[in-house]
C-alpha cells in the first residue's frame, strides 16, 4: 500500500467521467445542452465513426469570454449557478460544471469560441419560407473574421494537471467543441464501445430528443459527411408537427391526438398516438419537463395508466409530451445525467398527466378520424376549456342513470358533419325503426331509444349523415359493411360491440361505486412496519376502494372486507399491491384496474360473437352506439374496430376518373 496522496486533476476527472461519459452519445448530450444553455439558435453536429473518432458541435450561442476560457474545462466550474438558492429554480440544462472537464480528461477536446458582442443580437434565423441553405456558418465565419480578427480563442487541456492552453483562433460568434478519439487514454472503457452503427444509433437518439425539446432551434446532424437530419426552427404548430414527423415518423403524427391542457400551474401539451398505433417496444416515448428530457417512473406510471384500458398486453404507447411547471416545484438535481427529476407534489403531477391523457384518448370518436383537421382543433379546445366528454355523457336513456349530459359531447361531433349532405337521405323514421329493432334485441341496454333521443336533439338530423354511415350488409358474419358519403366503412362487429359493452359496464360501475363484501374468514397478512403504517394512514382511502384493512400489530394487518366483485380474487396480493402503489404514488388504481379487467372479460363473453347474423337495424344501431361511445375506435385489446375505404381509394383501385 502506498501513502495517501491527492489524485491528479486528470485522474479525478477521469473517475468523474465514469458517471457521465459512457459513450459518444453522452458526450453529444452534454455538448448540446451547453449549446442550448448558451442560447444558440442553431446547432450543427458533425460526427465520424459513430462519434468515436470525432464529434464536432458548432453553435451560434453567446460564446465564452477569453478570460473565462481556462475555467471552462476545469471541474466544478460553471457560469450557471452561484448559490444553492439558484439550484432550487435552475432554468439551464447544465449546472454541475463537470461535463467539459470529464470529457476532456478522456478524449482530445478543443473548445473554440468567440463571445457575442455586447448588444449584438443572435444571427437572425433564416425565415422558414426561405428555401436557401439553412446552415451558413462558412459564409458567416468569413464575414466576421474580416471585420475583426482577434475575438476568437481556442482552449485545450494538457497533461495530468490539465493545464489550459489558450491560443488565438478564427471563429464566428458562438462556440465549437471538437472531441476526438474518445477514450483513447482509457482503453478499458474504449472496449465497452459497440459498433460504429450502434454508437451512432444512440447518438442520433440524443440529437432527436434535443431537437424535440427545442423547436425554436435549428439542428443539423451529419455522419461521415452525410446529412442525416436538417431541421429548421419551427414556430407554428404545423412546423412543429413537421419536425415531429421528421423525427418520429409521419405515421406517428397521423395517428396522434394533439394535447394541450393547463390546470393548477401545470401545462401539458404535445402529441399522443391513438392506441391503434402501438409499438412492440417503448421506443417512441418522449417526455420533457421544462424542456429537459426525462425518464421518470411517476410519469411513466401516469401515462401507462391512461392507456391501460386500450392497449393490448405487452404493447407500448407512443407519445411526445411536454410538461411545464414552475421550476421551483421540481428538483432536477437527483441524478448525475439529470434523467430523473423529483416533483414537489408528485401526486398532483401524476393525476394531472393521467387525467389529461385519459380524457384525450377517450374523446377520440369515429368522427375525429373521418375529419381529422376539425377534430384536432376541436379536441384541443374541448380539453383546454375543460368541457370535454364527461363520464356521464355516454347515454341519454336514463336507465343507467348517468345520462344527464349526453348531448353536449355528442352534438359537437354531429355539428362538424353539418356540411356533409347525405347522398341518399334516409328518412329519420326509418332510423327510428331500426333503432327500435336493436332496442328489442338488447332490452337490457335500451340503447335504441337513447340513440334516437340523441338524434332528435341534433336538429336537422334528416339532413345529416351519421359519421359511420348506414349498414348495407354483413360480410361472413364478421364485418359490417356500411355506406357513407366518404365511401365504404368496415366494422369488426364483435370488437366494436365488446368495447361498447365494456364502456357501459364501466360507467355503471363508476356510478354505483365499489360494493364491499365482508370476508367470512378475515385474512391476516405479515407486512413490513412501513407497509403497516401506510395501511393505517390511508385507511379511509382503502375504505373507498372497498377494502377494510386494520392493523393488528407492528407487522401485521387483517383484511376484513374486499370489493364484492373481487371476492374470489387473491385478496392478499391485492392488498399488498395497493399498499405498494399508495406508498409510492399516494394513490392506487389496482381495484379499478382489476375491476376493468373483469368487466373486459365479461364484455367479451357478452358481446355478439362472430358468425351471428345481424339484421340491418341491428347493425345500424351498433354503428350509432359506436358513435357515442368513448374509445370506440379500438377494442379492449387496442385493435381497431373499424376502418374506412374512401371513394377515391376505391376509384383508384378501379382506375376510375383517370
Ligand atoms: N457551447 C457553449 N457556449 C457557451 N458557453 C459554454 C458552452 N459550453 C460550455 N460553456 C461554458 O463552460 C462552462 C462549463 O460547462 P460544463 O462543464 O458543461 O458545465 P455546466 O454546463 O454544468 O455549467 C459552462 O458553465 C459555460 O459557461
Ligand atoms: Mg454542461
Amino acid at each position: 500500500m502506498s501513502r495517501i496522496h491527492k489524485l491528479s486533476p486528470r485522474l479525478a476527472n477521469q473517475i468523474a467521467a465514469g458517471e457521465v461519459v459512457e459513450r459518444p452519445a453522452s458526450v453529444v448530450k452534454e455538448l448540446l445542452e451547453n449549446s442550448l444553455d448558451a442560447g444558440a439558435r442553431k446547432v450543427d453536429i458533425d460526427v465520424e465513426n459513430g462519434g468515436i473518432k470525432l464529434i464536432r458541435i458548432r453553435d451560434n450561442g453567446m460564446g465564452i469570454d477569453q478570460s473565462d476560457l481556462p475555467m471552462a474545462l476545469s471541474r466544478h466550474a460553471t457560469s450557471k449557478i452561484d448559490t444553492l438558492d439558484d439550484l432550487e429554480a435552475v432554468a439551464t440544462l447544465g449546472f454541475r460544471g463537470e461535463a467539459l472537464a470529464s470529457i476532456s480528461s478522456v478524449s482530445r477536446l478543443a473548445l473554440t469560441s468567440r463571445p457575442r458582442k455586447h448588444g449584438t443580437a443572435v444571427i437572425p434565423d433564416v425565415a422558414p419560407e426561405d428555401e436557401g441553405p439553412f446552415f451558413q456558418h462558412e459564409a458567416v465565419s468569413e464575414r466576421q473574421n474580416n471585420s475583426s480578427d482577434d475575438g476568437a480563442w481556442k482552449v485545450e487541456a494538457e497533461g495530468r494537471d490539465m493545464d489550459a492552453k489558450v491560443s488565438p483562433a478564427a471563429h464566428p460568434e458562438g462556440t465549437t467543441l471538437e472531441v476526438r478519439d474518445l477514450f483513447f487514454n482509457t482503453p478499458a472503457r474504449r472496449k465497452f464501445l459497440k459498433t460504429e452503427k450502434t454508437e451512432f444509433g444512440h447518438l442520433e437518439e440524443v440529437v432527436k430528443r434535443q431537437a424535440l425539446s427545442r423547436f425554436e432551434v435549428g439542428f443539423s446532424l451529419r455522419h461521415n459527411q452525410k446529412t442525416i437530419h436538417s431541421l429548421r426552427p419551427a414556430s407554428t404548430l404545423q412546423d412543429k408537427e413537421r419536425r415531429v414527423a421528421a423525427l418520429c415518423g409521419s405515421q406517428f403524427m397521423e395517428s396522434s391526438v394533439v394535447i394541450d391542457v393547463e390546470a393548477s400551474g401545470l401545462k401539458l401539451w404535445g402529441w399522443v398516438a391513438q392506441p391503434t398505433f402501438s409499438r412492440s417496444k417503448a421506443d417512441l416515448q418522449y417526455f420533457f419537463v421544462n424542456g429537459r428530457v426525462i425518464r421518470d417512473r411517476l410519469v411513466a406510471h401516469a401515462v401507462k395508466q391512461a392507456y391501460r384500458d386500450v392497449l393490448y398486453h405487452g404493447r407500448h404507447s407512443a407519445f411526445v409530451l411536454y410538461l411545464e411547471l414552475d421550476p421551483a416545484n421540481v428538483d432536477v438535481n437527483v441524478h448525475p445525467t439529470k434523467h430523473e427529476v423529483r416533483f414537489r407534489d408528485g401526486r398532483l403531477v401524476h393525476d394531472f398527466i393521467f387525467r389529461s391523457l385519459h380524457k384525450a384518448l377517450a374523446d377520440v370518436r369515429p368522427d375525429d378520424r373521418l375529419n381529422p383537421n376539425e377534430s384536432a382543433a376541436q379536441s384541443g379546445d374541448m380539453i383546454f376549456s375543460g368541457q370535454g366528454v364527461t363520464p356521464g355523457s355516454l347515454v341519454s336513456g336514463g336507465q343507467l342513470s348517468e345520462g344527464a349530459s349526453a348531448s353536449p359531447s355528442y352534438s359537437p361531433s354531429y355539428g362538424s358533419q353539418a356540411a356533409m349532405p347525405l347522398r341518399d337521405a334516409i328518412p329519420r323514421s326509418a332510423i327510428q325503426e331500426q333503432m327500435a329493432g336493436y332496442g328489442e334485441l338488447h332490452p337490457e341496454m335500451a340503447r335504441g331509444e337513447a340513440a334516437i333521443a340523441v338524434l332528435n336533439d341534433s336538429n336537422e338530423s334528416d339532413q345529416l349523415e351519421p359519421p359511420l354511415g348506414f349498414a348495407i350488409a354483413q360480410l361472413h358474419g364478421i364485418y359490417i359493411l356500411s355506406q357513407s358519403s366518404k365511401g365504404l366503412i368496415v366494422v369488426d362487429m364483435h370488437a366494436a360491440h365488446e368495447r361498447i359493452t365494456y364502456e357501459r359496464m364501466k360507467h355503471a360501475y363508476a356510478d354505483q361505486g365499489v360494493k364491499a363484501q365482508p370476508l367470512l374468514v378475515p385474512v391476516t397478512i405479515a407486512v413490513s412496519q412501513r407497509e403497516a403504517s401506510v395501511a393505517e394512514e390511508y385507511e379511509e382511502q382503502f375504505q373507498k376502494l372497498g377494502l377494510q384493512i386494520e392493523r393488528m400489530g407492528p407487522e401485521s394487518l387483517v383484511i376484513r372486507q374486499v370489493p364484492a366483485f373481487l371476492r374470489n380474487a387473491d385478496s392478499e396480493q391485492l392488498v399488498r399491491d395497493v399498499i405498494s402503489d399508495v406508498s409510492e404514488h399516494g394513490t392506487s388504481d389496482r381495484v379499478e384496474a382489476l375491476a376493468n379487467e373483469m368487466m373486459a372479460t365479461m364484455a367479451c363473453h357478452g358481446s355478439v360473437r362472430a358468425n351471428r347474423q345481424l339484421t340491418l337495424p341491428e347493425m345500424n344501431a351498433l354503428l350509432r352506439d359506436m358513435e357515442v361511445t368513448e374509445r370506440s375506435g379500438q377494442c379492449n385489446h387496442g385493435r381497431p374496430t373499424w376502418t374506412v375505404v374512401t371513394m377515391s381509394e376505391l376509384d383508384k383501385l378501379f382506375l376510375r376518373g383517370r
